[in-house]
């Protein structure tokens, strides 16, 4: 069955069942990589992905309700020659940044819940990230890095892509 998707501002029609998982469509059918896949079951949050205005889960959701709303994959957070996200730039300065498995999906966890959350402390950017886990590292820079880019200058989205 054809599904039609808006991925990072584009269109794009994929013909697969429609229970296929959008993390199946988004790496296999349009080669966006950056989104991962750990667990396959909802429980690690490296899949995330921003669905309209919120995080998801990209391993659990059928492609087919994805269709009503643009997808933010990590790729699409900033333009690839433009600056990075100040999520993606704190991550850097902070030393957030670790396995490529869990850091694509805390990005696109903490950018969407940073738009929402304009000045938030510790314990809420935590409880933000309860949904990505990371099996060998730690939080402790990851938070730092989302205080970080909170406190920089709000850039409007439209302005960084
Ligand atoms: S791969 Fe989707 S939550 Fe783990
Ligand atoms: S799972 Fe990525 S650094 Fe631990």
């Amino acid at each position: 069955m054809n599904y039609r998707l808006t991925v990072n501002g584009r269109a794009a029609e994929v013909d697969v069942p429609g229970g296929t998982p959008l993390s199946d469509v988004l790496r296999d059918h349009l080669h966006l990589r950056g989104t991962k896949v750990s667990c396959g079951t909802g429980r690690c949050g490296s899949c995330t992905v921003r669905l309209g205005d919120r995080a998801v889960a990209s391993c659990l959701l059928p492609v087919a309700l994805a269709e009503a709303e643009p997808v933010t994959t990590v790729e699409g957070l900033s333009a690839p020659d433009g600056p990075l996200h100040p999520v993606q730039e704190a991550m850097v300065s902070c030393h957030g940044v670790q396995c490529g498995a869990c850091t694509p999906g805390m990005v696109m966890t903490l950018s969407t819940f940073l738009d929402t959350t304009a000045d938030p402390d510790a314990g809420q950017v935590r409880e933000a990230l309860t949904g990505n886990l990371c099996r060998c590292t730690g939080y402790h820079t990851i938070v730092d890095a989302a205080l970080t880019a909170a406190a920089a200058a709000p850039t409007p989205r439209e302005d960084r892509l």
